[in-house]
């Protein structure tokens, strides 16, 4: 368990497939992510598998709840490269009750100084696409920063978006989050 202040970053279990399943084809929700494809309770539970049984030490994927106990989504650390100490961020809060009040923000800092304290990582970057403000908004909050654009990146209901990396280095990093 990693606890932040609203919620806990935890191991993914099996049984999570039903609270997944709720929001996994919700474009609302999906149209952030890179799935572009409705997906089945059969392919979600084969992820899940994967992500329990996955020996890559390049990946490390978990569950997010709140401090009661309600699932969230998902959090993960992906492309970790030990070498350079660096890792791209993920996060889904697939409970859309659950946005627009903080939760995302302290999973992402509950999973920075985990990585940064914890894991030794030195940079920790992710993709937003430019349509997602409250994502952008929530990154900013935690401390990254604009790197860079990729142009007309992603086609999703007929146009192109860019997609912004941001990126935040070890002593970057504040545990408390900015605020407006
Ligand atoms: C992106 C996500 C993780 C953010 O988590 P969250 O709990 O909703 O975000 P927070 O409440 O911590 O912060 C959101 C901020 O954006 C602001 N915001 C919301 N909509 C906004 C908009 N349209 N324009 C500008 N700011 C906006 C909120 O007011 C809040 O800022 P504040 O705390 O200063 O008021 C979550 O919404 C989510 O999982 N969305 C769906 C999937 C997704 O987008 N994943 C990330 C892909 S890169």
């Amino acid at each position: 368990m990693i606890e932040g202040k609203k919620v806990r970053i935890r191991a993914i279990e099996k049984t999570d497939i039903d609270e997944i399943m709720k929001w996994v084809n919700d474009r609302e929700v999906m149209d952030n992510l890179i799935m572009r494809y409705p997906v089945s309770r059969y392919q979600e539970e084969k992820w899940i598998e994967k992500a329990l049984d996955d020996p890559n030490p390049r990946n490390k994927v978990f569950a997010l709840e709140t401090k009661d106990g309600v699932y969230l989504g998902g959090i993960g650390l992906h492309r970790i490269d030990w070498e350079n100490r660096s890792a791209e961020v993920g996060i889904v809060i697939g409970n859309k009750e659950y946005w627009n009040k903080g939760y995302g923000s302290d999973s992402m800092m509950t999973l920075l100084e985990f990585a940064f304290d914890r894991m030794n990582l030195h940079r920790v970057y992710l993709k937003v696409y430019d349509f997602n403000l409250r994502g952008i908004k929530s990154y900013e909050k935690c401390g990254f920063r604009r790197e860079g654009v990729l142009r007309h990146d992603l086609y999703v209901n007929g146009e192109y978006h860019d997609s912004i990396i941001m990126g935040i280095l070890r002593d970057e990093f504040k545990k408390t989050p900015n605020e407006k």
